[in-house]
């Protein structure tokens, strides 16, 4: 019952709008910080964006990738999606990889900012790709 939200088009698809406008934001900030050149206040924002990513983008991942979550349901439901969601799966996992490289760049001791907003660009633009091809192939577009 927990998971038919993430069955349904309208609620799915708000969803991913939501998790993603609230990085958006955060982002807006983040640029502003630079800008200003305020590293301390900008360390603490990334530390608060990874935090978002990591509960809001990767919880919702782990929510779909949980067994009999919407990727296995999918799948059996139609087995010829296995090899799209296969690649729905390796768009997780690209984030993951960019979120952890987040954490080891904000762990050094002179911290690259730049690098961690292109970084943080980056998790947006594959998340908004990624959560427009998971709602056409696997939501039916909102058929
Ligand atoms: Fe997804
Ligand atoms: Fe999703």
């Amino acid at each position: 019952m927990d998971n038919l939200p993430l069955d349904d088009y309208s609620a799915h698809g708000n969803l991913h709008d939501e998790i993603l406008g609230g990085a958006e934001e955060q982002l807006e900030s983040m640029k502003t910080l630079l800008n200003k050149l305020e590293h301390k206040e900008l360390a603490d924002e990334m530390e608060s964006f990874i935090e978002y990513v990591e509960e809001r983008v990767l919880g919702h991942f782990d929510e779909e990738e949980t067994s009999s979550g919407l990727y296995d349901r999918a799948v059996g439901r139609e087995p010829a999606l296995h090899d799209k969601v296969q690649g729905l799966k390796r768009d997780h996992e690209l984030i993951r990889m960019m979120v952890g490289r987040m954490k080891e760049e904000l762990s050094k001791d002179e911290v690259d900012f730049q690098k961690l907003i292109d970084h943080s660009v980056s998790i947006i633009l594959v998340d908004e790709l990624h959560s427009r091809d998971e709602e056409n192939l696997l939501l039916g577009g909102g058929e």
